[in-house]
This record gives structure tokens, sequence and C-alpha cells, in this order.
């Protein structure tokens, strides 16, 4: 008889235990909302056993995948369990202590409730909102201190599973494309950053290579360099940018990431990104983006995006879902297409061909 696998069994513990926090978390929150504020509870369309049935194995889906590519050494086990968890236990709180007034922004239709110091020359329109109602927009610490938990909340613990299928598209096409050049010396940027939980996941796989971060948000930033610029590894250069159009040179990199961010802007401002990220890689460069599936990706899975939209303010989601991003990837110049979906999730991976 096969013998158990020890580590597989504590990462299916864990990726349970984790859903369960975010499915409870859910259920109180709603529960508290109906009795405190019922006026701002969202009209959702309620979520059949089908496909709770359906969800529930395209997670488990995901997580076999997240564990043999970990096995095939695209990544080390390890990063399968990591994660600030004294943190966010400790910041754990403040996101029941924030909810109230996420609430009220739902309620009001307030979706431009940014910090009043925040200098709003500095940034595009699109972008000074309180997207999914957080405080502050994507504009403060406070903001930048709890969204990791929110989106591992949101996910129910699936967050860096979605965000580690980045990695073997990027492992096995950088190998085709520059079989030659040394590990140390490959660069590669992440666009959107965040407070860096991607470069996190792409660090684990890539120890060698020189990492960039860029995102519009200085406080997200702050967090990402407190994360990966904690003296134990090499630095992570940070830069603060807007991604249509950022202060790098051309032809720069090897590869460049993009997690969740295209969801978040209007058709325009995709496209810009699309061609600045064309401008950014060398020729050959690999290109993987990850973000929400879209309507075409997933009959069963309509209800959940419809749900999203619902619940959350994502004003370009709508438009997002229905965009054909293979053409806008095209069109940007880039070849060799390719997308795959994993739970919610879909990653598209591109390549700059030199003709
Ligand atoms: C949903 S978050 C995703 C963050 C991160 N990639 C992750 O996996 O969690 C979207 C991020 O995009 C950034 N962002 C939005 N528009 C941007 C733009 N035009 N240029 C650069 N960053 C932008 C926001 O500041 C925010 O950090």
């Amino acid at each position: 008889m096969a013998e158990p696998n020890l580590v597989k069994i504590a990462y299916q513990a864990l990726q349970q235990g984790k859903g369960l926090v975010g499915i409870a978390h859910k259920e109180i929150s709603t529960k508290l909302m109906e009795l405190m504020v019922p006026e701002a509870i969202p009209q959702t369309t309620p979520v059949t056993p089908n496909l709770l049935f359906e969800l529930r194995n395209s997670i488990k889906e995901l997580e076999e995948i997240d564990w043999l590519e970990a096995e095939e050494g695209f990544y080390p086990k390890s990063l399968l369990f990591e994660a600030p968890w004294f943190e966010w236990l400790l910041k754990y709180p403040l996101v029941w202590l924030d909810m109230p007034s996420t609430w009220n922004r739902r309620l009001k239709r307030k979706f431009q409730e940014l910090p009043l110091e925040v200098n709003k020359e500095k940034y595009p329109e699109y972008y000074l909102q309180n997207f999914h109602h957080q405080t502050d927009g994507y504009l403060s610490d406070h903001s930048a201190g709890l969204y990791d938990i929110q989106v591992e909340i949101l996910f129910n613990g699936t967050a860096d599973a979605m965000r580690r299928r980045v990695i073997s598209p990027l492992k096995k096409q950088l190998n085709s494309s520059f079989p030659e050049v040394k590990a140390s010396s490959l660069k590669l940027i992440d666009i959107a950053t965040g407070t860096g939980r991607t470069l996190q996941q792409i660090r684990s796989a890539f120890p060698k290579c020189e990492l960039t971060g860029l995102d519009l948000s200085a406080s997200y930033l702050k967090q990402a360099s407190k994360y990966l610029n904690n003296g134990e590894n090499d630095l992570v250069q940070l830069i603060q940018g807007n991604a249509e159009k950022t202060p790098l040179l051309e032809n720069s990199f090897h590869a460049l990431t993009c997690v969740f961010l295209f969801h978040e802007l209007p058709g325009k401002a995709r496209q810009n990104v699309l061609n600045e990220c064309f401008r950014l890689l060398k020729p050959n460069g690999i290109l993987v983006i990850a973000d929400s599936i879209q309507k075409n990706d997933s009959q069963n899975f309509l209800q959940v995006l419809d749900n999203f939209d619902r619940i959350f303010h994502e004003p370009y989601y709508k438009d997002y879902i229905r965009d054909d991003m293979n053409s806008r990837i095209t069109n940007a110049g880039f070849s060799s297409i390719q997308s795959n979906s994993y739970f919610m999730t879909k990653v598209w991976s591109a390549k700059k061909s030199i003709s």
C-alpha cells in the first residue's frame, strides 16, 4: 500500500481550514449586515447546491495542480505554506472594524471616498475610486495593511494558489526563449504588484532572478517592501508608476507578469497597459497575465461573475468579462498566445516574437 503523503495532507488541511475561515467570515458578516444595515445587502442570485458542488470541484482541481506543480519542481513545497500568518492574525480584527464603513459606502453609493491629502493629479481618473468598497481605495497604509487578508477571505484561501499559476508558463517559456541566459541575469517585472504577493511566489521559484515591481500606490509598495526587502534576500526594486506609461526603458525585461489588474481598468487603459508591456519586454520576452475568468470561460460560473459584480464596486468588471483579451494581446504585438482557467482565474501567456 502506498504511504500517505503527509506534506500533501497538511497542504490539503491548510487549504480546507482557510476555506472554512473564508466561508464562516462571509456568513457571519452577511448576518451582521442583515441585522445592522439590511438596506445594504446586495441583491444577488442564491448559489444552488449544483453550483456549490461545481465550485468545490474547481477549487479541488486548482489545489491538485498547485500540489502537482510543486512536486514537479516549479516551486518549492514550502511555498504552499508560506504567509505572514502571525501578522494576518493580528490584523484580522481590523477587517471587522473596517466593515461598517464599507457597508455605508455600498449603501450610500459613495465610491470616491479617498483620503483628503491625496493629490488627485498624480493618478488617472479611473483609479480614484473605492474598488471593492475598500476604505481609502488603494491610497492609504490602512488599505494596504488589510488588502491581502481581504483577498484571501474573498477567494476562500485560494488567492495564492491562483497567483502561482503564472509560474509554470513563465518557467517553461523562459527556458525555451532564453536557454542561454543564466538565472542570475534574468530580469522580471511584476506590473500592478500591489503588496507584492505575486513577487513573493515568483521569488521562491526564481531565487536568483532580478525582480522589479511596479504599482501606482505608494502605500501598497511600502507594504510590498516590508515583505520583500526584509534583509533575507536580494533587493527587489519597487517603482511607483502608471502601468499605461511607465518610466522604464524599452526592451528591459525577459519576462513580465501582471495579476488581477485588467478587471479594474477601462478598455482603453487595458490596451495601453498591454502596449506598454510589449514595449518593456526584450525581443522573445514572455508576458504572463492572470485575472478573473471571463463570460465565455465557464457557463456554470456565470452566476458567480454576476454576483461578484453586484456585491463589489468593480466599475469595469462587466466590460472586462466580455472583453476580447486575445485580440488586445495580439493588437499589442504579441504572438503565441495560450490561455487556461483555474477556478476563478484565467492565465494568458504570450511572446514578443522577433520577425
Ligand atoms: C486588485 S490589485 C492586484 C494586486 C496584486 N497584483 C495581487 O495579486 O494582489 C490591483 C493593483 O493594481 C494597481 N493599479 C491599478 N491601476 C494601475 C495602473 N494604471 N498602474 C499601476 N498600478 C495600477 C493598484 O494600485 C493595485 O495595487
